[in-house]
């Protein structure tokens, strides 16, 4: 609406109609004032309508913009979101009712001037609000979801999901930040005790599993501890029922060969002072061979001797096997475990229809007597050979004996110091079937076989491995090649005693 009315014209204006003052009588003059006069009434009666007219449209407006405003807060407090906005420097311009309550001002128009560090929330927590604005307007793009904590009026710890997003004037420039965000606590407090629960769940698996294997190991080394006790008392018995008619034979022999030696001394003075005994006594001596007889009985005693030697070694080997542990480690020769195992395996390694014997090629370097549990070292070399032999009859499936005969089976056995001088190195080889990479990795594992049922238990080589790294400190490397053979190489700490 024009606020002044064109068609009155200004008193100072003058119509170019108008006759000059010079030529106007005073009666004339008189009546243009009254009608200047009236003109210029009826003009500010206009303006003055006109004004009245805009301050009523300003009120108008002004009621209405009110209106808006109050829609616009009713519509922000009922959002179940908290709402505010700030200026370029972070200062609070607004906020809703739920912002203004967690904020701890009770009404929004309090949050206007104020910034994070005189609301309710931590001293860090207002810097990571005011780092994440700046980050937003810098940027020029909305950040969505970001979950943070916040200390609330009433001393509540919430968390929070928040979205920031920059407001910007007519021309595009950001002049702001507008955000909002949920109240996420029971989620979070939810999550929190799950993740707690699964890391105290993960705990838990992690320590009954731990307890579990711990648990088979034990299990484990019970039976092969109770099947080696069994299979030890059963040799210490016979090794100790081979004594007594070992003793008798060794304890008969020298009387023997002297009454022999008496006897065939006797036939000598018989023959000297009897030349001509007749010839029943004649044909007789031609029909025993008694020249013969009088060479071979000593060399026969003397032999029968050695088979003594060798039984009576073997009965030691037998009872060196079967030495049952004590508490403490004590000095033990390796060689001699080995010997008693191999002794203990000759039934295994003879030949048979399908192969040649299997040769056992042993080279012992001198060393001293090593401390050690000599039952579970001697379990050690038992469960290896063992397994060296099933690798070779393995190998030896679909060859002919001539072809076996041609390359033999062949296990070598070797014990050395190492080269520092602080270990004892055994080394237990053979030429059979060898590993592929995936069983190499898994030979430790408990119950691991390759064998059929039956055949394997997949218990050895997991107790070689306890008893070499966990009893000794010692280590166990294995050298395989599939086709070519396995070498396992033992390490145990050289203390003597
Ligand atoms: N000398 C070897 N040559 C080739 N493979 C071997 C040799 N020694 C062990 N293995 C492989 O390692 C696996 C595990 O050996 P381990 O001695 O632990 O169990 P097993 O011999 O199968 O059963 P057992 O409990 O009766 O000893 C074997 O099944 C075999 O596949
Ligand atoms: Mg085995």
């Amino acid at each position: 609406m024009p606020l002044l009315d064109e068609s009155v014209t200004s008193p100072t204006e003058t119509s170019p109609t108008e006759t000059s003052p010079t030529e106007t009588s005073p009666t004339e003059t008189s009546i243009s004032l009254e009608q200047l006069l009236s003109q210029s009434e009826a003009k500010i009666q206009s303006l003055e309508q006109a004004h009245v007219e805009e301050m009523n449209r300003r009120e108008q407006v002004e009621r209405e913009l009110n209106e808006a405003r109050q829609l616009l807060q009713l519509v922000m407090d009922t959002l179940p979101e908290a709402i505010f906005w700030k200026d370029r420097n972070s200062v609070y311009l607004g906020c809703n009712r739920n912002f203004a309550e967690d904020a701890g001002i009770g009404i929004p128009e309090h949050i206007i001037g104020k910034t994070d560090y005189d609301l309710a929330w931590k001293e860090e927590e207002s810097q990571f609000f005011r780092e994440c604005d700046r980050r937003v307007m810098l940027a020029d793009r909305a950040e969505l979801g970001i979950v943070e904590p916040q200390l609330q009026g009433d001393g509540k710890q919430a968390w929070l999901e928040t979205n920031k997003a920059p407001l910007h004037d007519e021309r595009g420039k950001v002049i702001g930040i507008l955000g909002t965000y949920q109240d996420i606590t029971v989620r979070k407090e939810a999550e929190i005790a799950l993740h707690e629960l699964n890391q105290k769940l993960e705990r838990q698996t992690v320590e009954l599993s731990a307890a579990l294997s711990q648990l088979q190991q034990s299990q484990l080394q019970l039976v092969q501890q109770e099947k080696m006790s069994a299979l030890g008392n059963l040799i210490a018995g016979v090794a100790h029922e081979m004594n007594n008619p070992v003793g008798f034979l060794a304890g008969n022999l020298l009387p023997a060969q002297n009454y022999v030696r008496d006897l065939l001394g006797l036939i000598a003075l018989y023959q000297e002072t009897l030349p001509n005994p007749g010839e029943a006594i004649d044909s007789k001596i031609d029909e025993i061979d008694l020249d013969y007889v009088r060479e071979d009985l000593p060399k026969l005693l003397q032999s029968m001797g050695e088979g003594i030697k060798r039984i009576r070694n073997i009965s030691t080997s037998l009872r060196t096997f079967s030495r049952a542990d004590q508490e403490h480690k004590v000095a033990f020769n390796l060689k001699d475990g080995l010997d008693s195992t191999v002794l203990i395996l000759k039934h295994r390694l003879k030949a048979d229809e399908h192969r040649p014997a299997i040769e056992v090629v042993e080279q012992y370097e001198k060393m001293p007597p090593v401390l050690c549990f000599p039952g579970q070292m001697n379990q050690v070399f038992m469960n290896l050979l063992a397994n060296a032999i099933d690798a070779l009859e393995e190998s030896s499936q679909g060859k002919s004996f001539s072809e076996i005969k041609a390359a033999p089976n062949r296990i070598m056995i070797s014990t050395q110091v190492s080269s520092c001088a602080s270990q004892a190195v055994i080394r237990i080889k053979d030429n059979g079937i060898g590993m592929t990479e995936e069983t190499k990795q898994r030979v430790f594992e408990n119950l691991f076989t390759t064998k059929a049922v039956g055949k394997g238990t997949g218990l050895g080589l997991a107790i070689v491995r306890q008893i070499i790294v966990e009893k000794h400190g010692g280590t166990i490397v294995i050298n395989s090649e599939l086709g070519q053979g396995t070498e396992f190489v033992i390490q145990i700490p050289l203390e003597t005693a």
